[in-house]
Parts: structure tokens; C-alpha cells; sequence
């Protein structure tokens, strides 16, 4: 049997899910070239049929991406699958991926539908599809609450009608490991022609089974995983590709000589970019890419550490590029310095972009000592948000203090108009907000605000992640700036700004 695993990352589509987590195309193409440096096989980079923003980030990503197979999502539907093979069109590989529910529960209530009528949709979607593209995978969504022998039945006629993989999901994270590997092993036995295609496994997280869940599946045959960078993803998410990678890896005696195509080093920047984009920090227990998967605290564990690494670590913290705050530029540091530490983190500006970020840095350097790989993250985060942001903050003067009505006075632009505004409110930033509501015209509710620091040290970028209500979605924001104030009223613009898109 095939000793590679194929990794299929769906950041972009299922990640992008999660709620709140709306990214936009330039934001999904920075996340795809990561995915493609980091060496993911397959990139799901959205559901083409569900908007014409998705439509065109597929558009863009398939256009840009040089390795990475491209895959965009598509029900069993001739327009859905049009819109798919017409997204992926100048992609150097792609694969369109076709779904159809197949559990009682689905077919009964939501599609109306008996087995044999979506056996013959299942069928003759795959057919359509394979017209417009050699690469198709078919999921059999809730495949884990189908019966049986009907998924045997649709397995195999979608793999005679094409199918060159086929993913079996999890869609509502109900399965328990061992059942799900005695899955993955009775589909083998039980399908006549499964060697034809390749098995995947898309798992959600719902009773945080979604890594035991795609481990157990690889140790039964499964060779393609379907997972998100830090797990994001509907619900609960989906399962984290870090931790199946590096449980792979770490698990050699089990999962003997199966590899994947990931470069492990760079799992942390990636998971960074990947939670700044998105606005969903990375709680700091998290396995692998946590702040502190790798800290020791008790003396016990510090000694063990310093006397043999091993006492205590079971995976070198190097061996996913984890530093505890990455390398340092200054104020002295020049554009080649800054140009070279873009590129260790493999990250790629136009001419022009790169000379307004090098002002940013510029900027940060004279009120920060010194500027670490977080901080230039940021400020590339801040830079690709500023060229699709509708309103932007020119100024802001704030009255605060003992005893006194805090006070705002918030200018924004909006193209090449700028308009003013005050307002008090509950705190500062309740005033700020408010100023704000009143220029850009939106009725949004601050449901979550979190302040924390980029890096250490008194003079850190202050980080603010906000969650706001703007009619009937919500949507978070991410703002950074050395001044706390200045970082929430970025926040709270990025979330409205993304509001438009929404
Ligand atoms: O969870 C799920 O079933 C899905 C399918 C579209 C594969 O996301
Ligand atoms: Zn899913």
C-alpha cells in the first residue's frame, strides 16, 4: 500500500466556515501561497457556485499557484460544477470536488430524496464533472451516519463513474475512533474497485475526535486527510492539520514509514499567518502550535529538559520552526534586512506593497526597540487589509480620565473624502466605536473585545481581536498599533470594513 498521505488542506473553504472567519481574496491568496510553501498537496480554495467573491478567490488562487493541486467545492449540480470547472480553469492542477448527502437523516429531511435517486444524481454528477476535469472527488456527506451497505453501493458507482478520490466525511463530528477505522477498513473490503481511487477522510471536531478520528482512518487505509491550519472550521472546526502531521511524524512506530509532503518547519509561521488573517487566535494550550506547547514551567520539567531534552519533549520545538520570538530586526535594520526576513517567511509583497510596508516597519522600529518575526506578520497583516479597506483611520484625538465623560473625535477616509465625527461613551474605545457607527453609517454591536500584546516587552504591539454584530452577521476584526486605543479603532474598522464583503 501507498506509503504517502496525501494532505488536503480546507483552510480556505471549510476553515473559512467558521463563524466570523470571512477572509478576503488577498487574504486567501497570501494563506494559499503559505499552504503551497508549506507542501499541502491538495488546496481547497472555496465553493465557487456560493459567491462571486468565492467565485473569484478560486479564480485568483488557481491562477497564482504553481504546484499545489487547486480543488473548489461543488454539490451535484450542473450549474455548481460549472461554476467550479470555470473557476479552476487556468489552474496548473486542479480538482473539482462533488457532494451529496447520503445518511437517512439527510436524504429524508433536507433533499427529500430516496437512495436510488442520489445514487443517480451521485453518478451523474461525477460523469459531468469528469467532462470538465480528469481530478474528481466525490464525499458522500454524513457518510459516518449512512448506512453501510448504501455507502458501499455509492462508493463504488461513483469510483466506476470516475471518482478518483473519495472522501469519506464526518460531517457533524459524531464517529469514535475505532468505528471510524472499522469504516475505513470494512469500505475496503467491501468496495470490489477501491484500488481505482484514492480513500480520504474529512473529520469535524464536534467531540474533539477529529485527529484520533483521521489518525485511526490513515492506520485502516484512508491516504488523503482532509484538515484545516489550528483546526479552524464549522462548528467545533475540523481536524488540525499540525497535529496529524506531527502525530505521523512523531508516531513513526505506528504509522510505519507513511509520510507526508509537509515541511514541518514551517507549521508555526503558517499557523500565525493563518490566525492573523482570520482574526481566530490560537489558544496557548493548543497541541503543536500553542504559545505554550513548548514551555516548561514546573522546575521539575525545566530540569529533566536541561539535563536530556527527551525527558520532557517529544518533539523538538525547531522541528515545527517554533521560536519563542523569532528574529530581530531594529531601527538601524536597512530594506535588505527587511527584505531578507520577508523572505525567510515566505512572504511575498508586490514592489509597491513592500515599500509601504518598509514605511510601517519603519514607523514601528522608532517606537520599538526591537521588531520580531510577529510584529512584521502584523504589520504585512495590517498592509493587506489596508488596500481592500472602504474606510480608513486618518486620525483620532481621545478625552479620558478620572471623573470625566470619555470623549472621541474619530477622521476617517473613504476614497478621497474624509469625514469627521465626535462622541462620548462608556470607556474610550465605547466612544471611538460610537464615533465611527456615525460616519460609516453601520449599526454594529461590540460583542467581544481582546487585548493582548504581539510580542514581549513594555514597548509590544498592542493586538486587539474584536467580535461585532453588524446586522445580522458577526464579524471579527483584527487591529495593531503600539497604541492600545489606536489598535481597538482598527479592529473595530477592519470588522466593518469586512462588513461590505459580507
Ligand atoms: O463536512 C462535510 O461533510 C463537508 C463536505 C462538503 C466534504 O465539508
Ligand atoms: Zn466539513
Amino acid at each position: 500500500m501507498n506509503n504517502k498521505v496525501y494532505i488536503f488542506d480546507t483552510t480556505l473553504r471549510d476553515g473559512e466556515q467558521a463563524p466570523g472567519a470571512s477572509l478576503n481574496e488577498l487574504e486567501k491568496l497570501e494563506i494559499a501561497f503559505q499552504l503551497e510553501k508549506l507542501g499541502v498537496d491538495i488546496i481547497e480554495a472555496g465553493f465557487p457556485i456560493s459567491s462571486k467573491g468565492d467565485f473569484s478567490a478560486v479564480k485568483l488562487v488557481a491562477t497564482s499557484l504553481k504546484r499545489a493541486k487547486v480543488c473548489g467545492l461543488a454539490r451535484a449540480i450542473k450549474k455548481d460544477i460549472d461554476a467550479a470547472a470555470s473557476a479552476l480553469r487556468t489552474a496548473a492542477s486542479a480538482r473539482i470536488h462533488v457532494f451529496l448527502a447520503t445518511s437517512k437523516i439527510h436524504m429524508k429531511y433536507k433533499l427529500k430524496k430516496a437512495e436510488e435517486e442520489i445514487l443517480r444524481l451521485a453518478v451523474q454528477a461525477v460523469k459531468y464533472a469528469k467532462r470538465k476535469c480528469s481530478d474528481v472527488e466525490f464525499s458522500p456527506e454524513d457518510a459516518s451516519r449512512t448506512d453501510k451497505s448504501f455507502l458501499y453501493k455509492i462508493v463504488e458507482a461513483v469510483i466506476d463513474a470516475g471518482a478518483t478520490t473519495v472522501n469519506i466525511p464526518d460531517t457533524v463530528g459524531y464517529i469514535e475512533p475505532e468505528e471510524f477505522g472499522l469504516l475505513i477498513h470494512d469500505i475496503f473490503n467491501n468496495v470490489f474497485n477501491i484500488n481505482k481511487a484514492v480513500i480520504s477522510v474529512h473529520c469535524h471536531n464536534d467531540l474533539g475526535l477529529a485527529v484520533s478520528n483521521s489518525l485511526s482512518a490513515v492506520k485502516n487505509g484512508a491516504r488523503q486527510v482532509e484538515c484545516t491550519i489550528n483546526g479552524i472550521g464549522e462548528r467545533a472546526g475540523n481536524a488540525s492539520m499540525e497535529e496529524i502531521v506531527m502525530a505521523i511524524n512523531t508516531r513513526q512506530d505506528i504509522f510505519k514509514n507513511l509520510k507526508t509532503n509537509i515541511d514541518t518547519k514551517s507549521i508555526t509561521k503558517v499557523s500565525r499567518i493563518v490566525s492573523k488573517l482570520t482574526g481566530f487566535p490560537v489558544a496557548p494550550n493548543k497541541a503543536i502550535v500553542g504559545a505554550n506547547a513548548f514551555r516548561h514551567e514546573s522546575g521539575i520539567h525545566q530540569d529533566g529538559v536541561l539535563k536530556e531534552r527527551s525527558t520532557y519533549e517529544i518533539i523538538r520545538p525547531e522541528d515545527v520552526g517554533f521560536k519563542e520570538e523569532g528574529l530581530v530586526l531594529g531601527k538601524h535594520s536597512g530594506r535588505h534586512a527587511f527584505k531578507e526576513r520577508l523572505k525567510a517567511l515566505s512572504i511575498k509583497l508586490s514592489e509597491k506593497d513592500l515599500e509601504r510596508a518598509f514605511t510601517m516597519f519603519k514607523q514601528l522600529a522608532d517606537k520599538k526597540k526591537t521588531v520580531y518575526d510577529d510584529d512584521l506578520i502584523a504589520i504585512v497583516d495590517e498592509q493587506i487589509r489596508r488596500i481592500q479597506n472602504r474606510w480608513q483611520l486618518v486620525s483620532f484625538k481621545i478625552t479620558s480620565g478620572t471623573g470625566l465623560l470619555p470623549q472621541s473625535e474619530v477622521r476617517l477616509r473613504y476614497k478621497n473624502k474624509e469625514t469627521t465625527k465626535v462622541s462620548s461613551g462608556d470607556g474610550p474605545v465605547d466612544a471611538c466605536c460610537k464615533a465611527i457607527d456615525k460616519i460609516t453609517g453601520k449599526k454594529s454591536k461590540l460583542l467581544e473585545y481582546k487585548l493582548g500584546a504581539v510580542t514581549s516587552g513594555k514597548d509590544a504591539l498592542g493586538e486587539v481581536n474584536v467580535r461585532v454584530k453588524i446586522n445580522k452577521d458577526i464579524i471579527m476584526g483584527r487591529g495593531t498599533s503600539t497604541d492600545i486605543i489606536e489598535a481597538s479603532i482598527k479592529a473595530y474598522l477592519n470588522a466593518i470594513n469586512k462588513s461590505f464583503r459580507a
